[in-house]
């Protein structure tokens, strides 16, 4: 598994799901054409742009630009940064500014942020007007190579995370890598644990080609977009096979189930992000099948290394402001995925590339092994 050596041109993965097709379009530099591309694909639409603060700061002009050139009309709307907008609130004032804004059946949401903007657009576009088509256009790393794919969309209530949603497909993504220039390191760090998530979890050479390279796909070089293509080729894959999640997708869920419950416990803030808490979760996953026997200890060891490597999380230690108390994190474990008699689902590894989910999980092997793992220093 090779990247091209010279910048080129943007890769196309297709997602296929019948008449709701789409596809995923990654290049350096492509908000300059979504203007053109709209145009293409809804001559005489209509647009909103939904996005964040920060995300319109750096980048609402260059996409705005984009579509005057194409004389599209665009309304921006903007809601403020962070998972706090995926609420209720932020859902009626982004639907009734849809509404006001004169957007219609045939007319399009654009939704130009991270997974939070992502989210919280693809519902509105979902719900105002029985359902309006929308175009993904993310902005971080996390975004182009997870939550911009695959039509999942949600809005957080007070018993949880994205409980409230609807499986709504976009009609076009644009990933354009350049965006990712002015997310933060450790926002980029983050999405990155995902990243490293599709090679574990279903492609040994990708987990391979990341060790040598991982330092070009930080740097921005045309390693990032054979990266983001590969890991966007991977879910468009388990998607096109298993959209609501009824068996294969839930691959995906990898070092999620031991995550969220550290996520959830830190408060989803900024002590722990998702992607951290993801390769925190991918590094115990990988060590809990080692010890069931089921990988071989160099395996896990690798796992840990690299993620390690890059400057993510893999010790419980590590969490700033500590980890919380084993019955907490039981508790949480046990709210994430569902238990029938005391046995959890998971997904775990039998090598790197070959992920499976394991739905007889002993919850008091688990309690055992975390007991273990908070008393671990790095
Ligand atoms: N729908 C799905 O399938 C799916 C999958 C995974 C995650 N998610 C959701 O995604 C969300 C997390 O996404 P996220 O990590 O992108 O968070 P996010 O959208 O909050 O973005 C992280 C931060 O980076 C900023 N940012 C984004 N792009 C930037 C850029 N180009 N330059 C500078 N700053 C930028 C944002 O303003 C924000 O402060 C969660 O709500 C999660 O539930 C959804
Ligand atoms: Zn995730």
């Amino acid at each position: 598994m090779t990247a091209p050596l010279r910048s080129s041109d943007p890769i196309t993965v297709g997602v296929s799901l019948g008449d709701r097709s789409y596809q995923i379009v990654i290049g350096r530099g492509l908000v300059a054409s979504l203007g053109r591309k709209i145009a293409a694909l809804r001559p005489g639409a209509k647009v909103a742009i939904v996005t964040d603060a920060t995300v319109a700061r750096h980048h609402l002009a260059a996409a705005e630009a984009a579509l005057a050139a194409e004389r599209i009309a665009a309304t921006p709307i903007t809601v403020p940064e962070g998972e706090s907008s995926k609420s209720f609130a932020w859902l009626e004032t982004v639907c009734e500014a849809l509404i006001a804004a004169r957007i219609e059946r045939g007319d399009l949401v654009v939704a130009l942020g991270g997974g939070v903007v992502g989210d919280l657009a693809g519902f509105a576009a979902a719900v105002t007007r029985r359902g309006l088509d929308y175009v993904q256009v993310p902005t971080s790393l996390l975004a182009q190579v997870d939550s911009s794919v695959g039509g999942k969309t949600a809005i957080d209530t007070k018993h949880g995370k994205n409980l409230v949603g609807a499986f709504h497909q976009p009609i076009l993504v644009v990933a354009d890598t350049a965006l990712l220039d002015t997310l933060s390191p450790r926002e980029f760090r983050a999405g990155y644990a995902e990243v490293a998530k599709y090679g574990l979890l279903g492609d040994e050479a990708f987990f391979a080609w990341l060790e040598a390279n991982w330092q070009e796909v930080f740097a921005g070089g045309p390693a990032r977009e054979h990266a983001i293509a590969t890991s966007c080729r991977m879910k468009a894959a388990i998607v096109a096979r298993d959209e609501r999640e009824t068996g294969e997708r839930a691959l995906l869920n990898l070092g999620h189930t031991f995550g969220h419950a550290f996520e959830a416990a830190a408060g989803y803030s900024q002590r722990l992000l998702h992607g951290e808490a993801v390769a925190l979760g991918m590094a115990l996953a990988a060590e809990f099948s080692a010890r069931k026997g089921l990988l071989p200890e160099a395996d896990a060891a690798r796992t840990r290394r690299h993620l390690a490597a890059v400057g993510l999380p893999t010790f419980v230690s590590q969490i700033s402001g500590g980890p919380p108390g084993i019955d907490r994190l039981m508790e949480l474990i046990a709210q994430d995925k569902k238990v029938s008699r005391g046995m959890l689902t998971f997904i775990l590894l039998r090598g790197i590339g070959q992920s499976f989910i394991a739905r007889d999980v002993d919850a008091a092997e688990v309690r055992a092994f975390l007991i273990e793992k908070l008393a671990e220093r790095c």
